[in-house]
């Protein structure tokens, strides 16, 4: 998805140099930057407030950042490397290094798969199809998704990918693991994902993570769902 996202970019450079920079945040490499909100920061009140919005992109996330930044200083052989390359390769690389890239990457995932009132897309008709072929309709996806991410020990992710056999399923990863890593039980392409650590929602809902994933939904942008999952069976 994001090679294709990167020939996209690529043609549109000299039009929307601003959205190209947010595009690239897999093929980037060092030094890694935040990338920006792209919306402000109470635009998907009430779901999420705003200040938990500033605190996860403007602290957690920069942090994620500029540790990743610091720990590529000290690794010659992480340079040249994308953070999609780091990412995938996270097996073998330092603890450090696997949090701070997967936090990067998870992050600037995350941000762009939620929009504020009157810019949300819907499921276009191949994603809709290829749910209800799994999971028989919608509500049902939801609801596995919800009790997966409910279910995740500690802090982590539940996403839906595309797997390798180009099918879409459910899985979770701990931390800031994700999976697209060498190290993660189910491998596949992300093209939704959630953020189950406690300082994704604990500011409005408390410990009540059931109640934050099923809320969730309501700023979810299935149009940019739609488009991660065609990238993605593009990709196989
Ligand atoms: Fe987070």
């Amino acid at each position: 998805m994001f090679r294709t996202a990167l020939v996209t970019s690529a043609a549109l450079m000299l039009a929307l140099p601003v959205a190209v920079a947010q595009d690239d945040f897999a093929a980037a490499t060092a030094p890694f930057t935040l990338p920006d909100l792209p919306y402000a920061a109470n635009a998907l009140e009430p779901v999420i407030d705003a200040q938990t919005m500033e605190l996860h992109h403007g602290r957690h996330h920069q942090s994620y950042v500029d540790k990743l930044n610091e720990a590529v200083e000290a690794n010659d052989a992480l340079a040249n490397m994308s953070l999609e390359d780091i990412v995938a390769s996270a097996g073998s690389l330092s603890t450090e290094i696997r949090n701070n890239a997967g936090g990067h990457w998870n992050h600037s995932f995350f941000w762009r798969l939620m929009a504020p009132e009157g810019e949300r897309g819907e499921p276009s008709e191949a994603f809709g199809a290829a749910i209800d072929a799994v999971y028989g309709s919608m509500e049902d996806f939801k609801t596995a998704f919800e009790e997966a991410g409910a279910g995740q020990f500690g802090s982590g992710w539940v996403w839906l990918v595309v797997d390798t056999n180009g099918q879409l399923a459910v899985t979770t990863t701990p931390d800031q693991d994700n999976p697209l890593m060498d190290v993660a039980e189910t491998r596949g392409t992300p093209i939704l994902g959630n953020d189950v650590w406690e300082h994704a929602y604990y500011l409005t809902y408390n410990n009540r993570r059931p109640e934050y994933l099923s809320t969730w939904w309501d700023v979810v942008d299935w149009g940019q769902v739609s488009q991660n999952y065609k990238a993605a069976l593009a990709d196989q």
